[in-house]
């Protein structure tokens, strides 16, 4: 039974009972409450395995069982619960830090299976991730080809690498999330000939293997129009490689950013239909340059993360404000905001927000959820229809804030982050525990004593 709401943009399986209370992963949202408080994010584990397994097999009928691997991309939310599910579904793991790394390492994931990111990792992450023989590290600097090579030297072994280049592609999506126009932080520049530098460097290095290269063109993408020209381009720098060097490299890596839907006017590509259009793409620059097709990997984050989690507060307060054209709009105020969903503020982003703790047969109205932090910009959703009679004590669900939720979620005003509970078939488990202030008053180094 799926109740009223859409597979869209919940997880599979949420529902309303009779009562109108939202369920997830066979478990009521007051029953959730009730055990763990509010804020919540609720995880969806057999939906985010799914999602995992969907994104794999998606790609491995396209490209075959070799030809393709997928890694998950911790940024959008990592745990070690939620590395162990992504390694029993036959994932590799992106990571970025020596703190997603830390994780990965407590989940025990395989360190063949890990690709290391980032445009500015440290001398002591680049260490680790040798010394523990993480399968990839992508390359984002000079800087970095030099500190990967000694490290590699000192610890006598040859380590691979992607080199991570800059195809010049403006993707449609919010200018913070997009990273593969000329005028932006990451990777080595195509137009530049820095990247062809990068690999000339990596080339002659007996430290380091280059597989590869990688690309990233942004995140939240609908379109498969930038990772076209990305390929184009990205594909034909491996042909000049070719035949610059004598060699075809063996990788490609089209990094991640595929779209979800945050409400019901999103329009994603499905797993499979994006697997196939990016087949053909990269099959059709390939024959273009008589290459071989490469070894193909992709970073969904958000799309195997995102749809897995609903996050639930509790109503504080309810004011209503009149607007122009005799207009008006209620705010509802809730137990957490830009702390634990800093989305909205940061790149304008669309959710939605229910009723989740009963049925009401009142009619909506213009509403705006918003925090309890101290600044007007606090706002978790923007516009949505919510019933008139909502009142403190409700609870409102907010779906798909799985990815870039609880990952960028912060302290701001001194409010503890909220525990992250997991549910199936009808039983709950908490994998993240709440924060307290007595974790952050730990952090306080009191004055003058001693
Ligand atoms: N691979 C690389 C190299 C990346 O930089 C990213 C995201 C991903 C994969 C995963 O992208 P995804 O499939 O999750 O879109 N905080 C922003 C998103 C920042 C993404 C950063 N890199 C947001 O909330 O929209």
């Amino acid at each position: 039974m799926s109740g009223d709401l859409s597979q869209k943009i919940w997880p599979r399986g949420a529902f309303r009972d009779r009562n109108g209370v939202v369920c997830i992963g066979g478990i009521s949202a007051n029953d959730l409450v009730r055990e763990f408080d509010t804020p919540i994010f609720v995880l969806d584990e057999d939906d985010f395995r799914a999602r995992a397994r969907q994104w794999r097999s998606a790609f491995e009928d396209s490209f075959g069982i070799d030809g393709v691997t997928v890694y998950y991309a911790g940024k959008a939310f990592i745990s070690v619960a939620v590395a162990k599910w992504v390694s029993e579904e036959g994932l590799g793991l992106d990571v970025c830090t020596g703190g997603e790394f830390a994780i990965a390492t407590s989940a025990d994931f395989e360190p063949s299976r890990i690709a290391f990111h980032g445009n500015n990792k440290s001398l002591v992450e680049i260490q680790n991730a040798v010394a523990a023989r993480v399968g990839l590290i992508i390359v984002d600097s000079f800087y970095e080809l030099d500190r990967v090579a000694q490290t590699a030297l000192a610890e006598e072994v040859v380590q691979k690498i992607l080199l991570r280049v800059t195809p010049g592609v403006e993707a449609h999506t919010h200018e913070f999330i997009a990273t593969a126009h000329e005028d932006v932080k990451f990777g080595f520049s195509i137009n530049t000939g820095a990247a062809g530098e990068a690999v000339r460097l990596a080339l002659a290095s007996p430290h380091l293997e280059l597989k590869g290269l990688h690309s990233h063109i942004g995140s939240q993408i609908f379109d498969t129009e930038g990772f076209e020209i990305a390929a184009h381009r990205v594909i034909g720098l491996l042909g000049a490689i070719r035949d610059e060097h004598g060699v075809e490299l063996e990788s490609l890596d089209l990094g991640g950013g595929y779209g979800i839907a945050y409400v019901e006017e999103d329009d994603p590509l499905s797993p499979e239909a994006l697997a196939q259009r990016l087949y053909e793409i990269v099959k059709v620059k390939c024959d273009s340059y008589g290459l071989e097709i490469p070894h193909i990997s992709i970073e969904p984050g958000r799309a195997i993360a995102g749809p897995s989690t609903v996050t639930i507060y509790t109503v504080g307060t309810v004011k209503t404000v009149e607007l122009d054209g005799g207009r008006s709009r209620s705010y509802v105020s809730i137990d957490g905001g830009m702390s634990d969903n800093i989305r909205t503020a940061l790149y304008d982003a669309d959710y939605t927000a229910v009723l989740a703790n009963r049925l009401s047969t009142e009619s909506l109205s213009a509403s705006r959820v918003v925090g309890k932090h101290c600044e007007t910009g606090d706002i978790v959703v923007r516009d949505v229809e919510l019933p008139i009679d909502i009142t403190p004590g409700d609870l409102l669900a907010t779906p798909a804030t799985g990815a870039y939720g609880r990952s960028m979620a912060s302290n701001y005003n001194h409010v503890p982050r909220p525990p992250v509970v997991a549910v199936s078939n009808g039983k709950a488990r908490l994998i993240v525990r709440r924060e307290t202030q007595e974790d952050l008053m730990r952090l306080e180094v009191p004055e003058g004593g001693s």
